[in-house]
């Protein structure tokens, strides 16, 4: 028998493997949707109507949300979180609107966030759309709660 590997051969290996791995690639693709569709959440319109405001203000300029943005101010995938949403979502709501409204706190030595001028109900969105973000499963990404 010969050791070359002759035409056909080749070409099978060829075909055969984009199969598989075109296979493969359509099954880890249909379990990414799955665990999405499992594991997100619906907005309620007033959290879409927030993600919109958090893009037109850029705010990803400055924070990260899920990992994803600048490095400069802590990252708010959980805020909703860290500031008692789970056990008090009204007092949570409130800290959350003050400390926007009350930027920048011109504390020497700590980076600054501008001041946005928001509507109260921008804000409440805004706050919507935060709360939606902690509610969904990242599988504990990022690791550390401020990034
Ligand atoms: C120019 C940079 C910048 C932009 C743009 C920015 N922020 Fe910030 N933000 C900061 C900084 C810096 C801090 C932390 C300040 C501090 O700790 O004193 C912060 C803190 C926060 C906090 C509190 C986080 C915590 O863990 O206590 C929230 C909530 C927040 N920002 C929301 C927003 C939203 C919503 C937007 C968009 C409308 C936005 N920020 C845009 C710089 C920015």
């Amino acid at each position: 028998m010969s050791e070359r590997l002759t035409k056909s051969a080749a070409r099978n290996i060829f075909f055969g493997g984009t199969i598989f791995f075109f296979v493969i690639f359509v099954a880890l693709v249909a379990q990414s949707v799955n665990y999405a569709i499992v594991n997100g959440a619906v907005p309620s319109e007033s959290a879409a109507h927030g993600k919109r405001i958090w893009e037109r203000h850029a705010c990803f300029d400055c924070h990260t949300l899920f990992g994803e943005g600048a490095r400069f101010a802590p990252e708010l995938g959980q805020v909703w979180l860290r500031y008692g949403g789970a056990d008090d979502p009204d007092g949570a709501r409130d800290r959350l609107k003050d400390w926007i409204k009350a930027q920048p706190s011109r504390v020497e030595g700590r980076h600054q966030m501008p001041h946005f001028d928001l509507s109260d109900k921008d804000l409440d969105d805004l706050v919507d759309f935060l709360r939606y973000t902690s509610g969904i499963n990242t599988q504990n990404w990022p690791p550390k709660a401020k990034g």
